[in-house]
């Protein structure tokens, strides 16, 4: 894509693009509205994150491999529209979708609470990172293609629900862009989408890289040898990666079939 195009798209994504992506969502907006808006209960954040606790860790730092995401620093913004959007079964994996429903979360004050629970835990920079190919190829492609949406450093856009990239596991990267690029992920930006079709092989790896080595900032980082005091009892020993493989879907399938002949 020549320059001129790309700032086309990202002069075009600027002013269509709303916080709630509505239109081009199943997101359900009055609940996202709703749960932006309640003032945060910390006391029942803390009590649902205890089902959340099994798989993202009682940290919130999820796992390397890719399978579990940190979610601990995430903008509050974002968590909210996530949870809503694995609730309706906008994201592929089916995996934590019953910890969304409304026996664990009954409320839009609920999403609220666990949302500014868990962006209020501090990050771990012990994130799997990728296997440093071309770290100036991947910086090259951060600045040409991402900044725009998700920032210099990764930091996302509160307002706009963009998610902040710093601090995230190499594995869930590569997994969630592969997942946005051929829909399986529903709930993705479609100016995103778009932008992001020409990437294949070496670009994911090289861009994605990069983003894995992003810091998060100091202020958002765990002290060293920092553990959630919110579970003095928790086993951490157990709290192992366990790999899972995951079919293809149908959208995957044809999109493998159409990139076949190679655009590597
Ligand atoms: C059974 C394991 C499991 C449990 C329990 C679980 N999750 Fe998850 N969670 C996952 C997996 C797996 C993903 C990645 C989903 C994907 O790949 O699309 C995820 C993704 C997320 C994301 C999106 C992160 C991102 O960067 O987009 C948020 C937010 C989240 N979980 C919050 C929660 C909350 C809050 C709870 C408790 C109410 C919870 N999770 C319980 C497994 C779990
Ligand atoms: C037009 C704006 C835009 C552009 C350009 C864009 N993104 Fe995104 N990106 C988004 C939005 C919005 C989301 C969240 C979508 C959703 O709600 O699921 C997202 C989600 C993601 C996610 C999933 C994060 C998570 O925690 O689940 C990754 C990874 C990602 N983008 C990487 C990139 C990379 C790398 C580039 C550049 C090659 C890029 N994006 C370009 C807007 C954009």
């Amino acid at each position: 894509m020549s320059c001129k195009q790309y700032f086309l798209i990202v002069a075009l994504a600027a002013c269509c693009f709303s916080v709630s992506a509505s239109d081009q969502t199943a997101t359900d907006t009055s609940e996202f509205h709703k749960a932006l808006t309640l003032t945060p209960n910390a006391d029942n954040g803390r009590e649902i994150y205890r089902s959340c606790a099994t798989c993202h860790g009682p940290e919130g730092w999820g796992r390397p491999g890719g399978e579990y995401p940190q979610i601990a620093g995430q903008l509050r913004n974002v968590i909210i529209k996530q949870l809503i959007d694995i609730r309706e079964g906008n994201r592929g994996n089916p995996m934590m979708r019953p910890f969304t429903d409304t026996r664990t979360l009954q409320s839009a004050q609920d999403i609220a609470d666990v949302a500014e629970y868990i962006a209020k835990l501090p990050m771990t920079n012990q994130n799997e990172t990728g296997p440093g190919f071309d770290p100036e190829h991947g910086r090259k492609l951060y600045q040409d293609n991402c900044t725009d949406c998700h920032g210099d450093r990764g930091e996302g856009d509160e307002k706009k629900a963009i998610p902040l990239l710093y601090g995230q596991h190499f594995g869930y990267l590569v997994r969630q862009f592969h997942w946005i690029q051929v829909g399986r992920r529903k709930n993705a930006d479609k100016d995103m989408v778009e932008q992001i079709q020409g990437f294949h092989g070496r670009d994911i790896t090289d861009v994605m890289d990069y983003v894995s080595r992003l810091s998060p900032p100091k202020e958002k980082l765990a002290r060293p040898g920092w553990t959630n005091p919110d579970f003095p009892h928790f086993d951490r020993g157990r709290f192992r990666y366990v790999n899972v493989e995951m079919p293809p879907t149908p959208e995957e399938q044809a999109f493998e079939e159409k990139t076949a002949s190679g655009n590597e």
